[in-house]
């Protein structure tokens, strides 16, 4: 029977929500601070965030985040720290965050995945499932007067906080609801944008039903363990993936909350189970501290490079092969300390052999303006350690050589027979079967 250990629920998407990316605005003497010189600061830097990855802020996204003035859906908190490019927990549940003012990079990222999905937002409908009122607002501005915008949340603190901040930042017909989205919202109503903001484990029969036809649902979906921010057109009975971003967000509740669990491999670092998922714990003690084993792939790569795409890749890799994937997390101290160096402290993959060995993805190593990728691992026997980690990196030159592809995901109902399933590597849900596939041209769609 799997024994598991230290289970801490709000490690994840909520310490992955803590990243951020804006660098502080320019210190401002007291006099000069106020909230439009903040918010250009504050779009300014997304901007520019934006460009290092690639990634362009649509024009109109960047009207809205310039208008909409986010302390108003901050209260009580000081102006400055309203503009930091982080989200703002409102709620918690023990050490679980449940509730956040979404991180403003975050939102600017999937309100641009949404606009380009659909080609621009205008006189669309819009139903945002989790509340706050500021991403609403947003919405509000980008659909104009010929659209519409409800928002659902499952808790009515939300909710009633979210129509107080929308009436006082001018926002009052925005449809405010409070009820589990898990089911439909507005029975027989369809909307041309769904677009969620809580951490999402399946895909549950409503949001496709409530879509129109070409409608296009954004989703931070989690699968093996990882969750990213999916923009999914409707394709008859199933959902076909458009884009998709790195992102964290407070977890699901109601029907569709699901089960994440954390066992402890040493002070500060566990793995991460996804839901169903059961280890063997014992096999873990002391494994870090056996004889560290590396291995690089021998590649030079420019940090536009999306890294993301590389993890989902060895997942499917490590799971097609019928090892054991499990997502590594860190903390600060454990990595300072020289215990681990994973390549990111808040979702690292790795992958667990039978034979005790622990191999997970590195830290990059640079070389000037380029990096390569590595592996570390770990284990009661050095030569299996040293091959498991020439294994990982292995998948990581095949990712290279297939020129770092991104993946594409399909949704279909749960009672899809495999011979209907599109090539790629399946994974199964409650309601819906996954399918995660990479193309040499990166994209399926
Ligand atoms: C990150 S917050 C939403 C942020 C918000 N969109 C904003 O403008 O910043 C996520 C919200 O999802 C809500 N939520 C979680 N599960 C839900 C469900 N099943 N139905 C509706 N809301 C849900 C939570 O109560 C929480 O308030």
């Amino acid at each position: 029977m799997a024994k598991r250990r230290s289970i801490v629920g709000s490690r994840s998407a909520a310490g992955a929500m803590a990243v951020c990316t804006y660098r502080r605005e320019q210190p401002m003497s007291v006099s000069t601070i106020d909230s439009a010189a903040l918010r250009r600061a504050m779009v300014d830097q997304l901007a520019d965030d934006h460009a290092a990855k690639g990634l362009t802020l649509r024009p109109e996204v960047e009207a809205a985040m310039r208008k909409v003035p986010r302390e108003l859906f901050t209260p009580g908190l000081p102006l400055r720290e309203a503009y930091e490019n982080r989200a703002v927990i409102t709620k918690r549940r023990g050490e679980e965050n449940i509730s956040s003012v979404s991180a403003p990079f975050l939102i600017a990222e999937m309100l641009g995945q949404a606009a380009d999905a659909l080609g621009g937002l205008r006189g669309r409908h819009v139903l945002e499932i989790g509340s706050g009122g500021y991403n609403a607002s947003l919405l509000w501005e980008l659909v104009g007067a010929a659209g519409s915008v409800t928002t659902v949340d499952i808790d009515p603190d939300v909710t009633d906080r979210a129509v107080a901040c929308l009436k006082a930042a001018g926002y009052s017909d925005v449809k405010v609801v409070c009820a589990d989205a898990e089911h439909p919202v507005d029975p027989g109503r369809r909307y041309d944008l769904i677009i969620v903001t809580a951490g999402a484990w399946d895909i549950p029969p409503a949001w496709r039903e409530q879509l129109t036809d070409d409608g296009v649902l954004v989703v931070p979906l989690r699968t093996f363990g990882m969750t990213r921010s999916w923009a999914l057109r409707r394709a008859g009975v199933g959902l076909v993936s458009v884009s998709e971003r790195q992102c964290g967000f407070v977890p699901v509740q109601g029907d569709g909350a699901y089960d994440v669990q954390y066992v402890d491999v040493a002070d500060g670092v566990h793995l991460r189970l996804d839901e169903g998922q059961q280890l063997d714990s014992r096999s873990l003690d002391g494994l870090l501290e056996t004889a560290r084993q590396e291995a690089w792939a021998g590649v030079s790569l420019p940090p536009p490079t999306v890294l993301a795409n590389l993890d989902l890749w060895l997942a499917t890799r490590i799971a097609a092969a019928g090892q054991e994937f499990v997502v590594l997390t860190a903390q600060d101290a454990a990595i300072s300390s020289g215990v681990v160096a994973p390549s990111w402290r808040f979702g690292t993959p790795a992958v667990l052999h039978d034979d005790g060995t622990l191999a997970y993805r590195s830290e990059l190593r640079w070389t000037g303006d380029a990096f390569d990728l590595g592996a570390y691992a770990h284990g009661p026997d050095t030569s299996a350690a040293a091959a498991a980690a020439g294994r990982l990196v292995e998948h990581m030159r095949a990712w290279v050589s297939a020129g770092c592809p991104a993946p594409a995901l399909h949704v279909l109902p749960a009672q899809t027979p495999d011979g209907d399933l599109p090539a790629g590597t399946a994974v199964d849900k409650r309601h819906s079967r996954i399918v995660l596939a990479f193309t040499s041209e990166g994209r399926e769609s």
